[in-house]
C-alpha cells in the first residue's frame, strides 16, 4: 500500500528551525562533551512538597479513578476563582467562567476551534510561543501576525493593524510577562486591548502563564482587570510555571462564560478533562498562594541578575527583564540569530535559542533561560565569556 500523504495543515507547518540546533546539540553529546542547555524553559526545582503529597493522597483514592468532569472539578474551579480573587481582585464565577484545562497549551491549541472558522484572519503576536499560529492554522484560519518591535516596548500596534484585517479577525492571542521577550504590559495597555477588540469584535486571548514570575516586588496585572474585559476577554493560566509543575500537565482558562463555554464544548468532544488526582493536588498548589511563586521569583531574580552582568562583562547588551524566566538579547556582530546559536553551541557547548525560532520578528535576539541550578548556568556564563572575544 503507498504510503498515505499527510494531510495539508501538517505539510504546511513552517520548517522546524530547531532542527539543525538539536542536530548539533546530538552529536556533541554523542562525543561525550557537556552540553549546557539554556533553550528549554522548563523549571530545574521540584513541584513543591505539599503539592506531591496531595497527589499521592488523592491518587490512592479510588474515587479519582474514573473519568474526570470535562470542565473540571468543581473544588478545582473553585481554587482557581478564589485564587484570582486574591491575586488580582477580580472575581470570578466558578461554575461558569472557569474552566481546567490539561495545561494551559492545550486550551490555547484547541480555542481557535471554537472561534476561528476556515479564512478567518486569527491575530497574535511575533516574536511569541509557537501555538498562536500553529493553532490558528490548524483551524482553517489564517494567522495574521503583530510585530513586537523593541522601540514599542515589544507591545503591538494595535492602531497599525489594517482597519479590513481587524474587522474579519475573529481572535488576538497575546502574552504578558512575554515569552520570549520577557516584556511586561501595564493595564494602559490591556485597556487598549480591551477597546480594540471591542470595536472589531475579537476575542481577546491572553495567555498569563509567565504572571507569577516577577522581580523586584513588580506584580504584573490580568486582563480581567479592566472594567469591562470580561465582556470581550479570556485569560489562559498555567500551574507549570507558577508551582514547578510543567509535567504535571494544569492550568485554566477563566473569563467570558460564553467563551468559556465554547472552549468547554470543543474539549468535550476531544479530551476527558484533567486527571482528578492532579486537579485536587492544584487545589493545593493554589490555596498556598503567593509564597511558592514570590520564592521561586526570588531565586530566578538572583540568576538574571548573575547572567545580566556576566553577558555585560562579554560586551553583550542583554535586556533586564522584570519579570518570566527569559533574557533577551541582541545578536552580537552581523550575522543571524541562527548562525549565531549554531556557532556559539559548537564552541562553547552552550545552547541559547535563535530569536527566529518564535517568528520571524524574533531574529535579531537570541534567548537565555534561567532555569538551570546556580552552578550550570555560572559554568555555562564562564564558557560564553571564553569563546566571547572570537565570537563577537
Ligand atoms: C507563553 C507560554 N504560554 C503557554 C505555555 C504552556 O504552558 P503549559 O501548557 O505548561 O501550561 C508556555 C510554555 O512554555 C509558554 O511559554
Amino acid at each position: 500500500m503507498p504510503p498515505v500523504k499527510p494531510a495539508q495543515r501538517i505539510l504546511d507547518l513552517p520548517a522546524y528551525l530547531f532542527a539543525e540546533l538539536d542536530r548539533a546539540k546530538a552529536e556533541l553529546r554523542a562525543q561525550g562533551k557537556d552540553v549546557i542547555d539554556l533553550g528549554i524553559g522548563d523549571p530545574d526545582l521540584p513541584t513543591p512538597a505539599p503539592i506531591v503529597e496531595e497527589l499521592k493522597k488523592r491518587a490512592e483514592d479510588p474515587a479519582n479513578h474514573g473519568y474526570p468532569s470535562y470542565e473540571g472539578l468543581p473544588a478545582f474551579r473553585e481554587a482557581a476563582a478564589r485564587w484570582y480573587g486574591r491575586r488580582f481582585g477580580v472575581e470570578l464565577d466558578p461554575a461558569t467562567e472557569v474552566v481546567s484545562l490539561i495545561g494551559s497549551k492545550e486550551g490555547i491549541a484547541h480555542l481557535p476551534l471554537a472561534y476561528v472558522d476556515p479564512g478567518d484572519p486569527g491575530l497574535f503576536t511575533d516574536p511569541g510561543y509557537p501555538v498562536y499560529r500553529v493553532s490558528i492554522a490548524f483551524a482553517g484560519g489564517i494567522p495574521a501576525a503583530l510585530p513586537l518591535k523593541r522601540e514599542n516596548g515589544f507591545l503591538p500596534d494595535l492602531d497599525a493593524v489594517p482597519e479590513d484585517l481587524a474587522r474579519r479577525a475573529k481572535i488576538l492571542f497575546f502574552n504578558y510577562p512575554n515569552n520570549p521577550t520577557a516584556a511586561c504590559a501595564d493595564l494602559d495597555f490591556f485597556e487598549k486591548v480591551v477597546s480594540f477588540c471591542r470595536r472589531h469584535d475579537i476575542l481577546a486571548c491572553h495567555d498569563a502563564a509567565y504572571t507569577e514570575i516577577a522581580f523586584d516586588g513588580y506584580r504584573p496585572p490580568s486582563l480581567l482587570q479592566v472594567p469591562g474585559a470580561k465582556e470581550v476577554g479570556i485569560e489562559f493560566h498555567s500551574l507549570s510555571k507558577t508551582f514547578n509543575m510543567t509535567g504535571w500537565r494544569a492550568g485554566f482558562c477563566v473569563g467570558n462564560p460564553r467563551a468559556v463555554a465554547a472552549l468547554g464544548k470543543v474539549k468535550t468532544n476531544i479530551d476527558s478533562g484533567l486527571f482528578q488526582a492532579i486537579q485536587y493536588a492544584g487545589v493545593e498548589a493554589l490555596d498556598r498562594g503567593d509564597r511558592i511563586p514570590l520564592e521561586l521569583s526570588g531565586i530566578y531574580q538572583k540568576r538574571r541578575d548573575m547572567v545580566v552582568k556576566a553577558l555585560r562583562g562579554c560586551g553583550l547588551e542583554p535586556l533586564v527583564p522584570r519579570a518570566a524566566f527569559y533574557i533577551w538579547c541582541p545578536v552580537p556582530g552581523k550575522g543571524s540569530s541562527r548562525e549565531f546559536s549554531r556557532k556559539l553551541l559548537l564552541e562553547s557547548g552552550v545552547v541559547v535559542t535563535p530569536g527566529v525560532g518564535f517568528g520571524e520578528h524574533g531574529e535579531g535576539y537570541f534567548r537565555i533561560t534561567l532555569t538551570q541550578p546556580d552552578e550550570r548556568l555560572r559554568e555555562a556564563l564562564l564558557r560564553i565569556q571564553r569563546v566571547s572575544e572570537t565570537l563577537w
